[in-house]
């Protein structure tokens, strides 16, 4: 047997949950409800839910029976109704399917509805002693950290390397206490933070000890970088007055009204001559402004532009600045607005 494996059963028996309301049974019903529960929900917030499911549906027959908005009744705070739904659908199955019996194998029991390979599996330990590999959020902390694997485990190449390594631990006998053993560890000493170290009965061989990478492993999903654009606009000033341009239809902020967007290079007289008939009398910077869109971030240059030609362009309109609030404009340009002194 693996050391790990050993260690971890050792600690089971002497440190590891031996009372909570789902466990010294074999009965499947009540380890499968439990195991459900537990999916996204903490032991403490469990145990009244599941202690008052098991009062009003006591066997699969009674939650086959019942009424899906019984069981969802049932189920109200517990959240993920999908949960409760895939139960309801699942006892009816096994009632239509399985002779009302609980299947046995890990097969027949990922087919039912809401059971994905790593709850099948604890099922299928706690109730038929099936030897079998589980990997749920607490078990990919215990194991990236205790072999140090890199890569977000969430990533299918890390999961399924995850998944053979799961594999290649399991003893050959006493799978329940492992299995309890494996979720005991990550939820009471393995935690995400402030992880209880100096008690762990696998610190001597875990590698993110050794490395002092407990705080980097496991790996967070990686961050999609979006790209960045850069633009310049200008404020063209006349006293309290602004220029707002209509943006075109087609593009970001189509039909909105919006400071001009210039090129970068094109900030010179001469062009603002041509395009909006003023002439700069001085120019000042404000600090650019960044806007997040879906696709990309724009950090947005800003130039106000003070001038003592009124000139008219087409598609444009001189606005007083407070006026302009009441126009269609863009996020960015209305935070520019009340920026302006
Ligand atoms: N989390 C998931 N299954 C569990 C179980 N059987 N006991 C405690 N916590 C769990």
């Amino acid at each position: 047997m693996s050391d790990f494996a050993s260690r971890l059963i050792a600690w089971q028996k002497s440190h590891g949950r031996h009372d909570l309301p789902w466990q010294n049974t074999r009965d499947p019903y009540r380890i499968w409800i439990s195991e459900i529960m537990l999916q996204q929900t903490q032991v403490a917030t469990v145990i009244p839910y599941y202690q008052r499911f098991m009062t009003h549906f006591p066997s699969i027959a009674s939650l086959a029976s019942a009424d899906e908005e019984a069981v969802l009744t049932h189920w109200s705070g517990l959240g993920y109704y999908a949960r409760a739904r895939n139960l309801h659908a699942a006892a009816r199955q096994i009632v239509a399917r399985h002779q009302g019996v609980f299947p046995a194998s890990v097969e027949a029991i990922t087919a039912l509805p809401g059971i994905g390979p790593s709850t099948a599996a604890a099922i299928a330990a706690f109730a038929f002693g099936v030897r079998g590999a589980i990997l749920d959020g607490n078990v990919k902390r215990v194991l990236t950290r205790c072999f140090g694997i890199e890569g977000f485990p969430g990533d299918k190449a890390v999961e399924a390397k995850l998944w053979t390594l799961a594999e290649s631990l399991l003893p050959e006998a006493e799978i329940e206490r492992y299995t309890q053993g494996l979720m005991d560890l990550g939820a009471t000493l393995c935690t995400r933070a402030q992880p209880r170290c100096g008690d762990c009965p696998l610190s001597a061989q875990c590698v993110a000890r050794r490395d002092d990478r407990i705080a980097q492993l496991p790996a967070p999903k990686r961050k999609k970088t979006i790209p960045e654009r850069q633009t310049v606009m200008l404020i063209l000033r006349r006293g309290n007055e602004v220029l707002l341009e209509k943006r075109p239809a087609q593009g970001v902020w189509g039909g909105l009204w919006s400071f001009p967007e210039v090129a970068p290079e094109a900030v010179l007289n001469s062009h603002l001559q041509t395009r909006f008939g003023v002439q700069a009398a001085r120019v000042a910077a404000m600090s650019p402004l960044v806007h997040t869109f879906t696709h990309f971030r724009l950090t947005i240059r800003v130039l106000v532009v003070w001038v003592n030609k009124p000139g008219a362009a087409a598609g444009a309109m001189w606005l007083d600045r407070f006026d302009a609030h009441g126009a269609a404009l863009p996020t960015p340009v209305r935070r520019l607005l009340d920026l302006l002194d």
